[in-house]
């Protein structure tokens, strides 16, 4: 990662959010460039979507229309994040390149007429891809009004054709040098798997019944590290001809197809969308898990907020709105945990089209609408934040994330259908959000030195350096809790022998899982503690590990649950079930408690959520958000840069950014 940063060149922080202009005509764009004063707008992505127009026939080329657009935003103030458009070839590429279209693991091969439909793998869609972003960078590189390159957007789209089996079987012999290699990694001894050249081995494609657990893990694996090179191909063609950083919007938590630490690696600075599942105080959790994983992606560096919505938020099958107050609230939860900025999908909402009923900064109705003014009340909010740009957030909690563990809760024939990689991830973010602390999301192969508690759930599979890293953080004082279901593969999807999790981690935590026991749907199992677990029990044996609940009922009784292990300097801890929710906040509040690892603001009641930005010079600012429905008093009364003035109490929905000192 390089320290290009954009916020130097804005004087601020970003707001504004993707502008197509395409969409409409000249007393439009009239009418944008005085909205866009009038809401604070600073920063605009062009072009995501404008590949037919920009180049209207293969290699003939039309800037003209770009061209006009850049001048009068420059001549308004705001400054452009400039897209490739790659993400959306146009129908002339289709029926000149068919055999760049994905096709499904089924065999159906897509077709045009919607969006991200490409094969990353095929040569004529990359060689167009990187053409058109080079001939953009060469025309519009020290253009003034760039700030940022956007490289395709969200990438996402997976295919099983021909070429992506060429590229996989050349990506196979690189991981595995040979076909004696892949086949022992891939088990192929079992069901007669065996390969005996090369052009058998394909993408794991439709099939009969289970498909090869190897073969998936690698298909994912490879086709994350095809995205990572597409994208550096882009980004390379435009540094050529550019100076100005480079990036590609992620989308969490529903990005399912890359590692995304290789690919923020990548990334000059990391910027990504959020849409919550769900309104409430669900949303808000969910913008401080998506938040802190993004921040985190970047190793702590401040990243940027690239999309989110104004009145939407998507619950399976209808958009719901967002209530009065909670367009700025989650604005201010994603700068609070490290977003230089806040950027929106999109700035004026389309008349026609798939998305027409997906909101904007300018809704159908126009200015005179309750959506446009709280857009322009928090512009105001967020240019009188400019001086916290490039600041950092500090943690001591870390919640373990891994592409691999993710991958290998995805395929087929795991011992229960109810074992979940997100909904523990977020399970275990959210119960640290509730008891009011602030999270990073790490790898389990990273320094984790610094760190007072980390939680591991979900990591079914686990490399033999993960676990190693794990006991080599307990033993230097650590607190660590390891999940049920864990460490149960090596990262070849091979099960671990002689008990789970995989050793080294055994001997930090004290214990050996002798069998793993999962529930039925609906199951639940009583511990003497009191607690309750769901989806999953194991019958564990404690090697030293001292007992601090067990089971109650059938084969289990009188067996360990939960344990406690004092190792080196640390402890390892392990829960062998899931935990109803109520009981597994306990635990974590608990674990806070032990570790010494403090709330932001331990005065502050339920609901009330505070994150703090730290400069380098020492100064601080803390962000306060009353996600409740009745006014809270202060403790610590302070300056509060969005209304200028001391605050001592905070109304229903209020926020405040307190500068301490
Ligand atoms: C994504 C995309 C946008 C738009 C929004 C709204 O984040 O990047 O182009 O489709 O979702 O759904």
């Amino acid at each position: 990662m390089t320290t290009r940063t954009i916020t130097g060149r804005l004087g601020g922080l970003a707001f504004g959010g993707d502008y197509n202009p395409e969409q409409w005509d000249e007393p439009v764009w009239k009418e944008d460039d005085a909205l866009m004063r009038r809401a604070g707008v600073n920063l605009v992505t062009v072009g995501v979507f404008s590949w037919a127009l920009l180049e209207p026939e293969e290699g003939r080329y039309d800037f003209a229309w770009l061209d006009a657009h850049l001048e009068r935003l420059h001549a308004n103030g705001v400054a452009v994040d400039l897209a490739t458009p790659t993400a959306s070839p146009p129908p002339w590429f289709s029926l000149a390149h068919p055999d760049a279209l994905p096709v499904t693991p089924d065999g159906t091969r897509l077709t045009h007429g919607s969006r991200d439909t490409y094969c990353l793998a095929a040569p004529a869609y990359r060689n167009a891809a990187r053409r058109i972003a080079s001939a953009l960078a060469e025309r519009y590189g020290d253009h003034p009004a760039l700030a940022l390159w956007h490289v395709h957007n969200e990438y996402a789209t997976l295919c099983h054709c021909e070429h992506a089996a060429a590229a996989f079987r050349v990506w196979l012999r690189g991981r595995h040098g040979s076909l004696d290699a892949l086949n022992e990694a891939w088990g192929t001894s079992f069901w007669s798997q065996r390969y005996t050249t090369w052009e058998q081995v394909l993408p794991p494609r439709a099939t009969q019944w289970h498909k090869n657990p190897g073969q998936s893990l690698d298909f994912r694996r490879f086709w994350s590290d095809e995205t990572v090179a597409a994208y550096r191909e882009q980004r390379d063609a435009i540094r050529a001809h550019s100076d100005r950083p480079v990036t590609t919007n992620l989308m969490l938590p529903a990005y399912q197809n890359l590692d995304l630490w290789a690919l923020a690696r990548e990334l000059d600075v990391v910027t990504s969308d959020h849409y919550p599942g769900s309104p409430g105080l669900d949303a808000a959790a969910d913008a401080a898990f998506h938040a802190d994983r993004v921040r985190s992606l970047g190793g702590g560096s401040p990243w940027l907020l690239m999309e989110q919505g104004t009145n939407t938020v998507y619950d399976s099958d209808r958009v719901l709105g967002k209530e009065p107050g909670e367009i700025l609230r989650h604005t201010l939860g994603h700068i609070a945990r490290g977003s230089d900025g806040a950027l929106f999908f999109q700035w004026r909402q389309s008349r026609a089209g798939a998305e027409t009923w997906h909101s904007a900064m300018v809704p159908h109705a126009g200015p005179n609408s309750r959506i446009f003014r709280e857009v322009t009340q928090v512009g105001e909010a967020v240019a009188r934040l400019g001086e916290l740009a490039g600041s950092t957030v500090d943690t001591s909690v870390a919640v373990l994330h891994d592409a691999d563990a993710w991958w290998a809760l995805g395929v087929d024939g795991l011992p229960s259908a109810d074992l979940g990689y997100h909904g523990e991830l977020s399970r275990a973010h959210r119960a640290l959000w509730d008891a009011g602390v602030t999270v990073d999301l790490a790898h389990p192969e990273h320094e984790l030195s610094r760190y007072a508690l980390v939680v591991a759930p979900s990591l079914f599979l686990l490399s033999d350096a993960s676990a190693e890293n794990l006991r080599r953080y307990v033993a230097g004082g650590g607190t660590l809790l390891v999940q049920h279901a864990n460490g149960c593969v090596d990262d070849r999807m091979h099960a671990r022998l002689g008990g789970y999790p995989a050793e080294p981690l055994r001997e930090a935590l004290g214990i050996r899982v002798e069998e793993h026991r999962p529930l039925r749907t609906g199951e639940r199992i009583a511990l003497s503690d009191g607690s309750y677990g769901t989806v999953w029990s194991e019958s564990l044996r404690s090697e030293g590990a001292e007992t601090r609940a067990a089971y109650t009922h059938g084969m289990l009784a009188d067996s360990p649950a939960l344990t406690r292990h004092r190792y080196g300097t640390g402890q390892g801890w392990y829960v062998s079930t899931r935990l109803d929710d109520a009981d597994y906040g306990a635990l974590v509040r608990g674990l806070l408690q032990e570790a010494g690892a403090e709330p932001e603001s331990p005065g502050l009641p339920g609901g009330v959520e505070a994150v703090t930005r730290h400069a380098s010079d020492g100064r601080r600012w803390q962000f306060l958000l009353n996600h409740r429905a009745d006014t809270v008093p202060l403790p610590d009364p302070a300056h509060d840069l969005l209304t200028g003035a001391t605050v001592h109490e905070l109304p229903p929905g209020g926020c405040a950014v307190l500068r301490r000192t």
